[in-house]
């Protein structure tokens, strides 16, 4: 793996800029939108040890959220991590350094953001990514235009070697567009999330240089 600096990617229709904290509080509002969140931001280990509350539960799945979206939506309590956030990207700390705020070409209109970060126990160069789209923006080819171009830079330049991802069973939005970059679907997990009482599975998806190069046609063949 190359560890090279990030940098500003372009698309179509779109600039993949580095972050700043300009547009932090901005993105933070499209974050703290529930269709946004819920199977974007899983609900944090430290929330179920501190509560004494059980991944098993739907209950306390369902108390844990509460508390955590209490904190998210509170701008003053998020703002020193975002601010954390910005320095570590500046510092080019490879925890968060390929992280774009995806914003309209020629406009600075910020509509989501996307990472392509290390996972937890896994080597650098096998990465996890994830992404959030304005509602207002969604739909149309956004998330996918801007995933080819952070892909196409982490597998060229920087020389990962795999992804390894995974999206709620009913987050047809999400694990659709991994299908569409080539990933192949290896199996389910359990999750944090649910819906009404359900605790919901994840789809796990693999991804490589070449699986995303072979993309329309392995993207044809699961059509
Ligand atoms: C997932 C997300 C980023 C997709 O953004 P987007 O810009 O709307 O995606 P695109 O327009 O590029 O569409 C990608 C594919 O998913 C499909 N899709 C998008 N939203 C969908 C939905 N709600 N239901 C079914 N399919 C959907 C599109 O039709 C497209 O497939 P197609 O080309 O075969 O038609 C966006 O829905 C989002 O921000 N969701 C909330 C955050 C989230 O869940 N992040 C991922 C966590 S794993």
């Amino acid at each position: 793996m190359n560890r090279i600096d990030s940098k500003k990617l372009y698309t179509d229709r779109l600039e993949l800029r580095i972050p700043t904290i300009e547009e932090q509080h901005r993105l933070w509002e499209i974050l703290i939108n529930e269709d946004i969140n819920q199977y974007y931001f899983p609900t944090p280990d430290r929330i179920f040890s501190k509560n004494n509350l059980s991944k098993e539960k739907i209950e306390d799945l369902k108390k844990a959220r509460s508390i955590f979206i209490e904190q998210l939506s509170n701008w003053e309590r998020q703002e020193p991590f975002y601010k954390k956030k910005i320095e570590s990207i500046k510092a080019q700390d490879d925890s968060q350094k390929y992280t774009w705020s995806i914003y309209l070409k020629d406009t600075n209109i910020v509509i989501g953001q996307i990472t392509c970060q290390p996972k937890d126990n896994e080597p650098e160069n096998i990465r996890d990514v994830g992404w959030f789209i304005d509602p207002n923006y969604q739909g149309q080819g956004y998330a996918t235009e801007a995933a080819i171009a952070v892909l196409d830079f982490m597998f060229n330049e920087v020389e990962i070697t795999d992804i390894k991802t995974s999206a709620a069973e009913i987050n047809h939005g999400s694990w659709k567009l991994m299908e569409k970059l080539g990933f192949e679907f290896i199996g389910t997990k359990k999750s944090t999330y649910y819906k009404d009482d359900e605790i919901l599975v994840l789809k796990r998806y693999h991804g490589n240089k070449e699986l995303f190069l072979n993309r329309d046609n392995n993207h044809k063949k699961i059509r």
